[in-house]
């Protein structure tokens, strides 16, 4: 018998019976490796005539392609025995019941914040939106607090590393108000406008948090008076607690931006708040240095503003007592509300 057949036969018996990859390669490597069988018989090529030469390489040759294709097909199966194997493992069980998608749902203060952009839109408020990093300025210098002035610290707040280009502290606003200098600004009048979002200050307790929510509204024209403001709070109050049954009265404070100043308080005809006086909100007659700040012309110009918050409005509508609540993301408080 050739022993070229012997050959071939014993590398299909010891491809055969390598267990695995690194085993077959191993296998090859006695057969085509650069010391194999296969090459050795290479080797005696040169040793022969050339007539004989030529006959033999061929039959090595095609010796050789036989134990290739005998080491391919083994290749191949362990290969396939390997996928098996993954595929049983890794089963995935089709009938188990779908988990079925999270839903999301809205925030209780973003219900609060659709439900203003809606009421106010209604009667012909525009919707303003402003960054949450102000400059001095804005935040205060401009709404008639001037640097040093003692009203800035009813307004303790956050500073930001790096300075606006006049050199001055940048800052999260303490306060949506702002946006009235950055509205009236870069509008014509009248101005009618609404701008709710985000503010910020040094406080953290059962009824502040250090971000929370306020809406500004600006309201400038010809002849804008405290009445207005009177009207439009009211309709936006009894909108916004879908009740009639409820009272509304300006008690005098202090504002560096509005003269006169007030807070607003609203008391409940019914249900569990009746008849108690609740402060909703900070308002007041735009004051002259604002609108001189604005560039308007305070002769022929007056106007109202108001600034209240989100959060507490929201814990009215729905009797919530620890604003923390909003901020804690438990989804047993959250759910109540989708
Ligand atoms: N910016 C005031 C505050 O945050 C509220 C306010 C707004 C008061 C507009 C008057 C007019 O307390």
């Amino acid at each position: 018998m050739d022993s070229l057949e012997q050959l071939i036969d014993s590398a299909r018996q010891d491809f055969q019976a390598a267990p695995d990859a690194v085993s077959l390669e191993n296998a090859k490597a006695k057969y085509l490796g650069k010391t194999g069988l296969v090459t050795a018989q290479m080797k005696q090529l040169g040793k022969m005539p050339p007539e004989e030469r030529r006959a033999r390489g061929a039959v090595i040759n095609a010796a050789k392609g036989q134990i290739e294709s005998a080491l391919n097909a083994r290749r191949q199966e362990i290969a396939n025995a390997k996928l098996q194997e993954r595929l049983s493992a890794e089963a995935i069980d089709v009938t188990l019941p779908g988990r079925g998608r999270g839903k999301g749902g809205i925030h209780p203060v973003m219900r609060t914040w659709e439900r203003i952009e809606r009421i106010f839109g209604s009667i012909g408020f525009d919707v303003a939106d402003g960054p949450e990093i102000e400059n001095d300025w804005t935040n205060f210098t401009a709404l008639n607090s001037p640097e040093n002035h003692p009203a800035r610290s009813m307004q303790d707040t956050f500073y930001i590393d790096g300075k606006d280009t006049q050199g001055k502290p940048l800052l999260l606003r303490t306060h949506t108000s702002p946006m009235q200098v950055r509205y009236a600004r870069s509008h014509e009048l009248p101005v009618k406008v609404i701008a709710p979002g985000r503010t910020y200050r040094v406080d953290s307790d059962a009824t502040h948090s250090p971000m929370f929510h306020q809406v500004e509204g600006l309201w400038i024209d010809t002849d804008i008076s405290f009445a207005d403001l009177k009207g439009v709070y009211l309709n936006f109050i009894q909108a916004f607690f879908e009740t009639d049954n409820v009272q509304i009265r300006f008690r005098p404070s202090y504002f560096p931006f509005t003269e006169p100043s007030a807070e607003i308080d609203i008391a409940f005809g019914s249900g569990p708040l009746k008849g108690r006086w609740l402060e909703v909100s900070g308002c007041g007659q735009v004051h002259p240095n604002v609108l001189r700040n604005m560039g308007i012309d305070s002769e022929k110009y007056t106007g109202f503003a108001f600034g209240s918050g989100l959060e507490r409005l929201t814990m009215l509508r729905y009797g919530i007592n620890d604003l923390r609540l909003f901020y804690e993301g438990d989804l047993r408080f959250l759910r109540q509300f989708n």
